[in-house]
């Protein structure tokens, strides 16, 4: 053989050598325990008509995308017909496509093509309440004695002009409304246009059940449930007790004991389950759950029996929103050892919250601090949920006048509470009109000012992007048998500004993570071996690396495998 060509030879099997021992897909693997699952808010996804709204078409437009980030699974925040008083978590038909995002043949269309890229879609399952305009509310409220007079929970008052009881909505003000065709109250945890439906009715179940069915026939992955901890009330109507001080719309401040995580909803949750486990290929539910504690956590669950939600949403890591090293490692710690071995899910941003950099930023390291951030979301051991921009480091845009607020409680609790809008602003996708989510220069909300530079045309020619970071670490996670199911070890336990932690697969490989979350250089020992970088947030790390002495760069991360 010529010179060259043996050269040639050595070099690529040499090459061979050094790439990753990559893992080979199992086809029978339970899909979510090792998804990213992206959160689609079609409002602000992508406009194809042009009213400068997004829509159904939009989302089905840039399948190929998310397929090429690396995504597994879309949930779609609600895409029902609509009064969009809360932006369509106020539902008037569950089983139905809100026109101004579509037809029920483009939901078809885009499930179909989501499919052939082997994307699943998750549905929002709004279950706590309805519209006001829903018929079922409509014929509720016509009198004491209609077919449907118990479907919502409706009380009399303790006198003229008084609600039953001190009991606050969360968006604000009472959670009681008076309507004077029943002379009653009805209860709302939302918005006064968001009647709470009355879950110790059986009819209700049973309808909400039938509407799970009518999506799961249609082949959706599953559901995302809506503030399931708030299905029941407690039937005593006894005050809430109240504590000191006031809460940010005024209100006396109030416990919601009474109001929020009952117990009886594990019971509903039991059936719901039985009832998607009899749907083939592995569909999932997936709560909102907003818990104080990693034990409250576990029962929704359903604890060891595992009767329960596959993935209640773990909002204690992601919504720590403090960068405290020890805080992090102990919350990411209990969703390993005090799940019964469920599978955890971890998310940091969504529709409701500024974005992390807003929660974690120091206006000094926002993007290394980020970057950190989805090395902790991608690496550990849990389901990773993301928000649609979080790939290319999106803004929050708050509006700067009341006047300009769309989300109602930016204008019940204004200026203590600006409203979510600023999460919600279009995608930023190129540095031409409204940042190419539409030909509308008059989107629903505004374009965030930096969209010229931070957009995903822009990122995507940009190694150093926070959208190639995704995605090396969405490859890693997929691709690398120690990240993609490794068992989980924390590493460094005492350590006071370093969170690290190592995964290891079944076939010996071995992969350390270490995260900085201090702005100061840091040396770290993980061993006594060398290790090759994988993937190095902050300042360049070299690609072979003594375990004994890792540097990290101000909340730089490592991802390195033990060699
Ligand atoms: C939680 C949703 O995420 C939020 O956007 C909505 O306002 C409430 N539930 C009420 O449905």
């Amino acid at each position: 053989m010529p010179l060259g060509k043996s050269i040639a030879l050595w070099f690529s099997l040499l090459g061979f050598f050094a790439a990753p021992l990559l893992r080979a897909a199992s086809a029978d693997e339970i899909w979510w325990k090792h998804a990213v699952i992206y959160e689609i808010y079609p409002r602000s996804f992508q406009d194809s008509n042009g009213d400068g709204v997004g829509d159904l078409n939009g989302i089905t437009q840039r399948l190929d995308y998310l397929k090429d980030l690396g995504i597994d699974a879309i949930w779609i925040a609600p895409l029902y017909p609509s009064p969009q008083v809360d932006f369509g978590y106020d539902i008037s038909d569950y089983q139905a496509v809100d026109p101004q995002y579509g037809t029920m043949a483009d939901f078809d269309r885009l499930l179909a093509e989501a499919q052939k890229r082997n994307i699943r879609i998750i549905m929002d399952a709004v279950m706590n309440h309805t519209s006001d305009k829903h018929p079922w509310f409509i014929e509720s409220a016509a009198s004491r004695t209609n077919p449907k007079a118990d479907w919502y929970v409706w009380r009399d008052g303790k006198g003229p002009g008084q609600p039953p009881n001190n009991w606050l909505s969360t968006f604000g003000h009472s959670a009681w409304q008076f309507d004077p065709k029943r002379d009653q109250y009805y209860y709302h945890y939302f918005y006064i246009q968001q009647p709470d439906l009355n879950w110790r009715n059986p009819q209700v179940e049973k309808a909400m059940f039938d509407m799970l069915r009518f999506w799961l026939d249609k082949g959706v992955a599953g559901f995302r449930l809506d503030a399931v901890p708030t299905l029941f009330e407690d039937p005593s109507l006894k005050d809430e007790k109240v504590l000191p001080g006031k809460n940010k719309f005024g209100d006396p401040n109030e416990e919601t004991k009474l109001q929020d995580n009952l117990p009886e909803v594990h019971g509903v949750i039991q059936r719901m389950r039985t009832m998607i486990d009899g749907y083939p290929n592995n569909r999932v539910l997936i709560g909102e759950t907003y818990l104080p504690n990693v034990e409250e956590l576990d029962k929704w669950y359903g604890g060891a029996k595992h009767d329960e939600l596959q993935l209640p949403m773990d909002m204690m890591v992601g919504f720590e929103d403090k960068l405290n090293a020890a805080e992090f490692r102990r919350r990411i710690n209990d969703a390993e050892t005090k799940l019964h071995g469920s599978q955890p899910l971890f998310v940091f941003d969504n529709h409701d919250n500024p974005r992390t950099a807003y929660r974690y930023g120091d206006g000094e390291h926002n993007k290394a601090i980020d970057q950190m951030l989805a090395t902790v979301l991608f690496t550990t051991r849990s389901t990773a949920m993301m928000y649609y921009g979080d790939e290319i480091e999106m803004p929050t845009t708050i509006p700067a006048r009341k006047e300009d607020v769309k989300d109602p409680i930016g204008v019940t609790g204004w200026p203590a509470e600006k409203g979510r809008d600023g999460e919600r602003t279009p995608m930023q996708w190129n540095s031409s009109t409204a940042a190419g989510f539409s030909t509308n220069p008059h989107t629903w909300l505004p374009v965030a000012p930096d969209y010229k530079q931070v957009n995903v045309e822009a990122e995507s020619h940009d190694p150093a992007s926070m959208l190639s970071w995704y995605k090396k670490l969405i490859a890693l996670r997929r691709d690398d048998p120690a990240i993609h199911d490794g068992d989980m070890k924390m590493l460094e336990t005492g350590n006071q500004r370093i969170v690290a932690w190592s995964r290891k697969a079944s076939n010996g490989e071995t992969v350390v993570v270490a995260c900085n979350f201090s702005p100061d250089e840091q040396t770290v020992s993980l061993g006594k071996s060398r290790a090759k970088t994988l993937a190095a947030s902050g300042e360049a790390t070299p690609a072979g690396i003594d375990l004994n002495a890792v540097k990290l760069a101000p909340f730089g991360s490592l991802v390195a495998e033990v060699q």
